[in-house]
Order: C-alpha cells, then sequence, then structure tokens
C-alpha cells in the first residue's frame, strides 16, 4: 500500500539522531540535573516582529547539536510576553515529543506590567507571573524558575517560600536565581536549603569583558554546591569578530541600540582586536575563545548564549572542542583585559 502523503509531513521536525554524541554535560552544582556546555537564550531574536522561521531554525539548530536547555524570561521579546509566546508555538509544531528531553527555564523579577504587582520580588508578582509564562509557552511546568533580580524591599524569606511553593505545585522543578551578589545569595541559598528546594543554580553575568563573579560568587557556590549558568558571555556580540571592521547593519549594535550601544563598543575596539589575534592563534574564533575561557572553570555548569543566526551557533559550539589555555595564552589574555 502506498504511503499516505500528508502536506504537515514535510514540516515535521525530526531532530538529528547523532544530538548527543558530541556535547558535553556538567553536573549542576551537587544536584541530579546535567546542563549541556552550552545552552541558548531566547532574550532576543524571538520577539513578535522577529523572523518566525529562523527562531525555529534557531531552536531546532541548537537542539540538533545537544543544546537542551532553552532559556527564557517573562519579559523577553518585545513586547513583554512574545518570546515566550514564539517559544510555545515552536514548541507545539516542533519539539512536543521532545519535551521529557528539554530543560526550559523562565523568570520573573523586571518590569512586567503596570502597578505595584508587577516588579521586583513579591508572592503576589511572582505567582502571577509563572501562571502567565506557563500559559504562554502552553507548558505545565517549567524546568527551572528564576527570580531574576534581586530585590531589597520585599523580604528575602518572601521571595524564597515563593520559589519553594512554586515547586511544591509542581509548576517549577528546579529553581534559581540571577543577578544576585553573593551576600545576598548565600542568604538565598540559605533560606531555600531549610525550606527543602535547594537553589539549583544562580544565573549572572559573565564574560572576559564583566568578570565580577569572580570577586566570590564563584567560591561560595562552589562552596554551597550550587551551579552557574553564565549570561551574556560574548558581551552581547563585542567579544567576536563582527565589529572589527564597523556596524554591520544587521547587527544587535546596530538593530537594536537598547542594551548594546556603538560607543560601547568603539571603546573597547583595540582590546577585541588583540584578543581576536589571540583566538586565531589558538586556532578559534573570537567567540569560540570567549566561551572557552568560560568553560575553563569547573565552577561554571553551563554558557548561556544568543545567537541570530544559525551560523552563530554553529561556530560557537566548537568552542567546546578547546577549553585548556596555556599559562602563557592566560597571561597574554589578562595583559589586554
Ligand atoms: N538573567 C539575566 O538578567 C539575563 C540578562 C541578559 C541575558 N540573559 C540570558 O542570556 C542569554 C544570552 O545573552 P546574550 O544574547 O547577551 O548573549 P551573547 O552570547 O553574549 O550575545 C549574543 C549575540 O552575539 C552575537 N553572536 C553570537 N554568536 C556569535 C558568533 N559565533 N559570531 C559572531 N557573533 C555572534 C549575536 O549578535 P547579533 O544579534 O549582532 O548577530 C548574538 O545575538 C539571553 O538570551 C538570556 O537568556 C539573562
Amino acid at each position: 500500500m502506498s504511503k499516505i502523503y500528508r502536506p504537515q509531513d514535510k514540516q515535521n521536525y525530526i531532530a538529528n539522531a547523532d544530538r548527543y554524541e558530541k556535547m558535553k554535560y556538567r553536573r549542576t552544582g551537587k544536584s541530579g540535573l546535567l546542563l549541556p556546555e552550552l545552552s541558548l537564550g531566547l532574550w532576543h531574536n524571538f520577539g513578535l516582529n522577529d523572523d518566525f522561521e529562523n527562531a525555529r531554525n534557531l531552536l531546532k539548530c541548537a537542539f540538533d547539536n545537544g543544546i537542551t536547555h532553552f532559556d527564557l524570561a517573562n519579559n523577553y521579546g518585545p513586547p513583554y510576553g512574545s518570546a515566550e509566546t514564539t517559544f510555545g508555538k515552536i514548541l507545539k509544531k516542533d519539539f512536543k515529543k521532545y519535551r521529557n528531553e528539554l530543560i526550559i527555564s523562565s523568570k520573573a523579577g523586571y518590569d512586567m506590567w503596570p502597578g505595584p504587582y508587577g516588579d521586583f520580588g513579591s508572592k503576589k508578582y511572582l505567582v502571577s507571573s509563572l501562571d502567565d509564562s506557563l500559559k504562554r509557552m502552553n507548558l505545565d511546568y517549567v524546568d527551572i524558575f528564576y527570580h531574576h533580580r534581586p530585590d531589597y524591599e520585599t523580604p528575602l524569606e518572601e521571595t524564597m517560600v515563593t520559589l519553594d511553593l512554586m515547586v511544591r505545585q509542581g509548576k517549577a522543578l528546579y529553581v534559581g536565581i540571577s543577578n544576585y551578589q553573593p551576600e545576598r545569595a548565600a542568604e538565598a541559598f540559605k533560606i531555600l536549603k531549610d525550606l527543602g528546594t535547594p537553589c539549583l543554580i544562580h544565573q549572572p553575568r559573565y564574560s572576559m569583558m564583566d568578570r565580577w563573579v569572580e570577586d566570590g560568587l564563584l567560591d561560595l557556590i562552589e562552596k554551597e554546591g550550587v551551579g552557574a549558568i553564565a549570561f551574556s558571555p560574548l558581551a552581547q556580540g563585542t567579544l567576536t569578530d563582527k565589529y572589527l571592521n564597523g556596524f554591520p547593519e544587521d547587527s544587535r549594535a546596530v538593530k537594536d541600540g537598547r542594551y548594546l550601544k556603538t560607543a560601547q563598543i568603539n571603546e573597547k575596539l583595540s582590546k577585541i582586536k588583540k584578543l581576536n589575534t589571540i583566538a586565531l592563534e589558538r586556532g578559534q574564533s573570537l567567540a569560540q575563545m570567549a566561551i572557552a575561557w568560560i568553560l575553563k572553570d569547573q565552577r561554571i555548569t553551563s554558557v548561556l548564549i544568543g545567537a541570530s543566526k544559525t551560523a552563530q551557533i554553529l561556530d560557537s559550539l566548537k568552542a567546546i572542542d578547546n577549553t585548556e589555555f596555556s599559562k602563557e595564552e592566560l597571561e597574554k589574555i589578562e595583559s589586554v583585559l
């Protein structure tokens, strides 16, 4: 009997059978959860006006290469919420059968909706926000839910009790915190441990251009058995070769100047050029070296990249082939930084 042709067959995504062969996975602190050395964030390029097919291809390209972790937040877009809506659509179309192979995170803690209950760290805000995120993504649960930034007005106990509640309600499997300084993070870890929901992971910004985590945070997470996922490892594209000869029209700095300014990049250009030379001597692109430089530290569980093109994901993935640095290479990099 001839096979019935269904128009949607062409659209049916079958993940690459070899997707787990190359990627390396690291244990998240002292938990049971393994995360890929590279994870993909949906902060940019998944909003309402971004190209849906491109967004879809980015996720497929990542998953086909063993990137099992996708990171979101309530306010990714623009407009706020739209990255989760886009992700929900792609999940339904392409990834439904792979849900058990995915680690999906979301967050709340920044400005989300008007009024006193749409920002910071109250129970009222976080509970409503996670419910909204689950609806937008069409999920029963997220794998990791984060408090997105510290809130010094709300009692820390209230925020942490809310994270614990989400796990007990089955809406999140694990919880994390992001952007917390070491002292506040230590308090949060203690409260969560006492509640019986240990903090899985901390999500700080970390790159060659922004090294605040080396000042106590990495020591703390190691001591407490908490994982770390480094966001903006390429300093939003600054630590790549893309700005060496000007500002490409399709780059973040030109397309979306909200968080990355051309002036900021100009200031760093001479360092970027020198780092690029060191990367080439290592046989890596600058993006690959910047990622490898973070992964050399075993306290880091995963490096959380962004991408506007599948070619960037494929380039960045090669970072895991060489995360060893000689003493001389490290000294050279230090002298530039
Ligand atoms: N917790 C928090 O507060 C927080 C804050 C920010 C981000 N995050 C998370 O971290 C994720 C990553 O942040 P990010 O997008 O700033 O990360 P990033 O990896 O530092 O920057 C990503 C950008 O770099 C460029 N790029 C990436 N790979 C490249 C390559 N191989 N060669 C050349 N250019 C390359 C692309 O820029 P173009 O667009 O110019 O092509 C891409 O959009 C976010 O999606 C989000 O999940 C969390």
